[in-house]
């Protein structure tokens, strides 16, 4: 199973260098919170994607300037500026799937878990308008915390009777971005030959790397802790280093792009698209989890799980789930009103 998860990884990362899906079949893509940091960049790179006839951009406030000066870059894509609350319907009816970055990205000192407040209801209004107005679309979740946005929406989505967990999905996709460009500077590997082949989990404490690549490449367990701890950490360097003025944004875009790129791709009937993402899971007792996934025409098609566990990885297996268990349980709470 390892191999051929790395190699689908490495393929889907191919798609998305060329922003070019084999047999198209045009799609409407919206971005919520297509203003923001992640949003701009995102769109950006959306644009160019050969897979998407219409970009529909949903922001709560300055949609109207980001879409002008996108809309002038000579890429058939067509884009539409949606702003405020009446605007949510136009924006998502039609759409094929939906990319939510919407939302408050940390600052200095705090963890993702302290954006809670602020994400939840953000999240939770847009997946009502979702769950309305295009519920059959993939539903793609960047916003923080991923533990807690992924069951909110998963409720708001229940509570309207349209619930599929095969069409929400967490995007964990620079967990992998991440991983593969410091091994590949770790091992001097162009990164392009560098496949991580499994991140389980997400978010700081919650993130379990292995490191098996492709090409085969071996890790004394000094190295396997001290990339770990840089993969773990990424999101926060990058915070720190911005010193107060956002998250991780570029390389998110990056991701996000990556991520949709292997979603269209899918519902264009393409074979072998895999990305990890946090989805409802049975894998273990935590009724939600990040693992590789197999995408179809409806989302996940299949689970690809995480394979037997060494010594090393059910110990970080053990200390993670007792954090997430909670996140997720904060999350469907919020919904519940508990
Ligand atoms: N999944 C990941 O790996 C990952 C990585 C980095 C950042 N993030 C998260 O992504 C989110 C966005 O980060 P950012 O740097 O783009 O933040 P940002 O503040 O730059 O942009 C967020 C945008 O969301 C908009 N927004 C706020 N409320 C909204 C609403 N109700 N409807 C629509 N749009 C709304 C804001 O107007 C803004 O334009 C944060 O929660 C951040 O933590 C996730």
């Amino acid at each position: 199973m390892f191999s051929r998860t790395a190699f689908r990884l490495h393929d889907a990362s191919k798609a998305i260098r060329g922003f070019s899906v084999a047999a198209q079949n045009q799609q409407k893509v919206a971005v919520l919170g297509a203003a923001g940091g992640i949003g701009q960049p995102m769109s950006l790179l959306m644009k160019q994607h050969t897979a998407i006839s219409h970009l529909a951009l949903y922001d709560i406030v300055n949609t109207p300037g980001v879409v002008a000066d996108i809309s002038h870059i000579c890429t058939p894509a067509k884009v539409t500026s949606h702003q405020g609350p009446d605007d949510l319907q136009s924006a998502l009816e039609g759409c094929a799937a939906v990319v939510i970055p919407a939302g408050v990205p940390r600052k200095p000192g705090m963890t993702r878990d302290d954006l809670f407040n602020t994400n939840a209801s953000i999240v939770q209004t847009l997946s009502e308008a979702c769950a309305k107005f295009c519920p059959k679309a993939i539903i793609c979740i960047i916003s923080n915390p991923v533990n807690s946005t992924v069951p909110i929406a998963s409720e708001v989505f229940k509570k309207a009777g349209v619930y599929d967990p095969a069409r929400i999905l967490g995007v964990t996709t620079l967990d992998i971005v991440r991983a593969n460009t410091f091994v590949a500077e770790a091992k001097a590997i162009e990164p392009k030959k560098v496949s991580v082949k499994k991140v389980l989990t997400y978010a700081a404490r919650m993130i379990l790397f292995v490191f098996k690549t492709s090409p085969k490449t071996s890790f004394t367990d000094e190295e396997t802790e001290k990339l770990t701890d840089r993969i773990q950490n990424a999101g926060t360097e990058v915070v720190n280093a911005k010193a107060g003025s956002g998250s991780a944004t570029l390389s998110m875009a990056y991701a996000g792009t990556k991520f949709i790129s292997s979603v269209l791709a899918a519902l264009n009937g393409q074979k072998n698209m895999v990305e990890c993402a946090f989805i409802k899971s049975d894998v273990c007792d935590t009724g939600y989890f990040a693992s590789p996934v197999e995408l179809g025409p409806n989302g996940v098609e299949t689970n690809l799980g995480i394979g037997k566990l060494s010594a090393y990885e059910t110990k970080k297996l053990e200390e993670v789930i007792p954090e997430l268990k909670k996140n997720i349980k904060k999350g469907e709470d919020f919904v519940l009103g508990k």
